[in-house]
């Protein structure tokens, strides 16, 4: 399995974005969740394991970035308002070895870096990537921080770039670690290794970056609120040995997928959501067949300002994926996955 370097195509919108305006009528009013991130939470030790939820998952991809720049504190924040279960950061490396939070490790989609004039001159051309940018592994973490973040999608509101800074992974963990669910539970933590082989090559220890970081806060346990993904199969494999935390194989695609071999080494598998659906509307028996090899099934990416010609609304998506029987969804716009949840859970009784 091969890592991707590249960025996927901004996508424009195909259908009317959701406004934020919606998000207040997904959240219970008895919610116990606290709305600032320095506010802190005193924790319940009886809370409830997020790993044994009977409900599907919902995992805040890259913070909310549905309506704030992605992989910011005030995202994060408010994808857990919102009713996620985990919030996501995608992990590259700095100049100095430090584990930051961007989707990619060229900075110009997603921060400023294009207006800083004393960073001009590290822009540049690197293997597997097209054209020239700007690089995390050639900047300190003190020159990072100088930089603030921008939403990364063209048809999506830019009223809040710039404003805020770029996260530690470090920061990450704190904030979750400060936060209850909606429902109750500890917010947990999905971290993805960006380009785990590229950074190996440069001299970086993803492996031991990850795993001391969760360790620093007790979460390095089987049972933390942890689940590690990566589209690489190399650095999951060498994680086995060293972590029982939940691994998860992120698949773009389900040519060769040998679901024994993959059950070897991880708990799950994270597939692009188009390999779970015929165009009929039946099962492919992708899930099925992870299933039974004991392995969860958490898709990605449900956006409700991108949804497929075939769905009316974003309700009606992750009906449909619910129903198909997904354990979890990444997803853009958690108030949309968390209102579906609680929809059914009142159609049920
Ligand atoms: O990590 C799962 C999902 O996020 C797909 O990958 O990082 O390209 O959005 P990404
Ligand atoms: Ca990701």
């Amino acid at each position: 399995m091969k890592s991707r370097l590249t960025r996927r195509r901004v996508l424009s919108a195909s259908s009317a974005f959701v406004a934020a305006g919606s998000l207040a009528s997904c959240m219970p009013k008895t919610a116990t969740n606290n709305a600032r991130t320095d506010e802190p939470v005193k924790k319940d030790t009886a809370m409830p394991d997020p790993h044994i939820s009977t409900q599907p998952l919902v995992i805040a991809h890259r913070g909310a970035p549905g309506y704030l720049p992605e992989h910011t504190a005030k995202g994060y924040d408010l994808a857990i308002r919102m009713g996620a279960d985990y919030i996501e950061p995608d992990l590259v490396f700095t100049k100095d070895g430090h584990l930051i939070v961007r989707h990619d490790h060229y900075l110009s989609t997603t921060t400023n870096v294009a207006d800083h004039p004393e960073f001009a001159d590290r822009k540049t051309v690197k293997d597997g990537h097209e054209g020239e940018d700007w690089f995390s592994e050639d900047f300190t973490l003190a020159e990072i921080k100088t930089l603030r973040a921008r939403q990364a999608f063209e048809t999506r509101s830019h009223t809040a770039d710039d404003k805020f800074d770029i996260l530690t992974f470090t920061e990450v963990i704190t904030l979750a670690h400060a936060r209850i669910s909606l429902q109750g539970s500890q917010i947990g933590i999905y971290p993805e290794t960006k380009l785990p082989s590229y950074f190996a090559a440069l001299g970086y220890d993803f492996e031991s970056a990850l795993l001391e970081e969760l360790s620093r806060v007790g979460w390095g346990q089987p049972g933390s609120p942890v689940f590690i993904q990566s589209f690489e199969d190399g650095i999951l494999r060498s994680l086995r040995s060293k972590t029982e935390l939940p691994l998860i194989m992120l698949l773009e695609s389900a040519d060769g997928v040998d679901m024994q071999d993959i059950a070897t080494y991880a708990d799950g598998i994270g597939p692009s959501k188009a390999l779970l659906a015929n165009k009929d509307g039946s099962s492919t028996g992708f899930i099925e067949a992870a299933h039974a090899q004991g392995l969860k099934v958490h898709p990605w990416t449900f956006r409700s300002d991108m949804l497929p010609d075939v769905f009316a609304n974003a309700q009606a998506e992750f009906d449909f994926f619910f129903d198909l029987g997904v354990d979890g969804v990444f997803t853009d716009f958690a108030n949309d996955a968390r209102a579906s949840l609680l929809a059914r859970a009142a159609r049920s009784g």
